[in-house]
């Protein structure tokens, strides 16, 4: 009895002591898991730090875009956007000459809207500022005959992410001119639909272009700016412009920018080149010696009907704001070509750019995507329409089209043509 008990005695002394070593062995064994987990946390956040700190680099010049883009107070955060933009944003710029100092130029996006032009126009600006302005919070003004609707206003406000100023055009400067003789612009308008011009009985189109050959650069709204941008109600801008177009022009001195150029209807532009050419014979003392007339001529020295697009223009004033451009732009005035006939913008800016600018003033501007009915810019390098994040097909694009002109602005310049893509459109 006395030996069992003691066995037993014995027994639950072993038991407990295994128990003891066992339980030793599990704190101990739960103190390694605790240590090894502690060096497993410890790698975790050196790699959540890593990763943080290169998310934030990418991140910062969005976050910009949200803090500072829209309250107008610009100063810090487009520093922060430059400075870190310069890392990577600039480079892909191919004609880059950009400073080192990042200030803006005094840029403007300028329109010219009738207030049943609004609801074209407002997808226009958005794709402006989606595309380029959110980067760059330019100014816009927006010009037009008439005040627009309060509700309207606030709208445009809300999309601007820089200054947005309305102005209004002066009645005597969009309006139908009261010494226009009515019979002949009437009998020029049935002429023109004969022969299919567009816009043959435009009204619109008559005071827009004269406004723009005659008045624009003078409005009171303008005087601060040295370059503008134009920007028409039906414009889609297709790709994105990562880099200052405006720094741009003035970093390379450039006086005039276009993005298209096209032959157009002899109707319309033979009158204007005959006054024109008058005008030249009359003041040749006038003429730039390092022009670029050969843009407007063919192979037999005549007149080949070729302008640039100036829905799409960036320029600067300079171009205007002087002398020369003041007594062509009257001249033409006196003559009322603008009613009654339809002598466009696009040619009187075309022509005053290739006979009076150093041919070096002037500035194509490529791998951007345009679209404006009937032509469509886009570029047909597969790796630019992805980099630029273009909403076109090269196939579309207009430039290197046999009906361009800018083909032969790049042999006049000597730059190297490229060759046309199989084409959708265009015949
Ligand atoms: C402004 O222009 C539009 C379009 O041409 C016209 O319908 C309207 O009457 C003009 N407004 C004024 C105040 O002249
Ligand atoms: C632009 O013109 C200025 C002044 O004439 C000159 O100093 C500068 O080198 C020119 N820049 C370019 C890129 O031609
Ligand atoms: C332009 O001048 C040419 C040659 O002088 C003439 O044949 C033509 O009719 C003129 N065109 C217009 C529209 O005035």
């Amino acid at each position: 009895m006395e030996d069992q008990i003691s066995k037993r005695n014995k027994e639950t002394r072993i038991m407990k002591e295994d128990i003891e070593k066992n339980d030793l062995s599990k704190d101990d064994k739960r103190n390694k898991i605790k240590r090894r987990g502690g060096m497993k946390k410890y790698q975790r956040w050196i790699i959540i730090l890593i990763s943080l700190s290169i998310s934030i680099f990418f991140v910062i010049p969005y976050i910009k875009t949200f803090t500072f883009g829209f309250n107008g107070k610009m100063e810090e955060g487009k520093r922060l956007h430059h400075w870190i933009g310069r890392g990577y944003k600039y480079q892909r710029v191919e004609d880059p000459i950009l400073n080192e100092d990042h200030d803006k130029a005094k840029g403007v996006l300028l329109s010219v809207v009738f207030p049943h032009e609004l609801n074209k126009f407002i997808r226009t600006m958005q794709t402006m500022e989606d595309s380029f302005n959110v980067n760059f919070n330019y100014d816009w003004l927006i010009l037009s005959n008439e005040t627009f609707h309060q509700r309207d206003l606030t709208t445009l406000r809300g999309l601007a992410s820089g200054k947005i100023q309305f102005g209004l055009i002066p009645e005597d400067e969009i309006r139908y001119p009261t010494n226009t003789d009515k019979k002949k612009m009437e009998k020029n308008m049935e002429k023109f639909v004969d022969k299919k011009v567009p816009f043959a009985k435009s009204m619109e189109m008559r005071q827009k272009n004269r406004y723009f050959s005659k008045f624009f650069y003078k409005h009171a709204l303008l005087q601060p700016y040295d370059y503008f941008w134009r920007v028409d109600p039906d414009a889609v801008i297709l790709c994105k412009i990562d880099y200052d177009v405006f720094r741009f022009m003035k970093d390379n001195n450039k006086t005039f920018g276009f993005i298209s150029g096209s032959h157009t209807y002899a109707e319309v532009v033979d009158g204007l080149w005959n006054v024109t050419s008058k005008f030249m014979n009359n003041h040749p003392q006038l003429i730039n010696k390092n022009n670029l007339i050969k843009f407007v001529k063919n192979d037999k020295d005549e007149f080949n009907r070729c302008q640039f697009l100036t829905n799409w223009e960036i320029a600067s004033f300079k171009m205007f704001r002087n002398d020369k451009y003041e007594a062509y732009s009257a001249y033409l005035e006196s003559l009322q070509g603008f009613f009654n006939e339809l002598w466009p913008d696009n040619m009187v800016h075309t022509l005053f750019a290739s006979i009076y600018l150093d041919r070096e003033e002037l500035y194509h501007f490529k791998n951007m995507g345009f679209d404006y009915n009937p032509f469509r810019i886009c570029p047909i390098e597969n790796e630019i329409l992805a980099r630029e994040r273009c909403g076109c097909f090269a196939t579309d694009d207009f430039t290197w089209h046999r009906l361009s002109c800018i083909p032969q602005y790049y042999e006049l310049m000597g730059l190297t043509k490229k060759a046309p893509v199989s084409h959708n459109n265009y015949g």
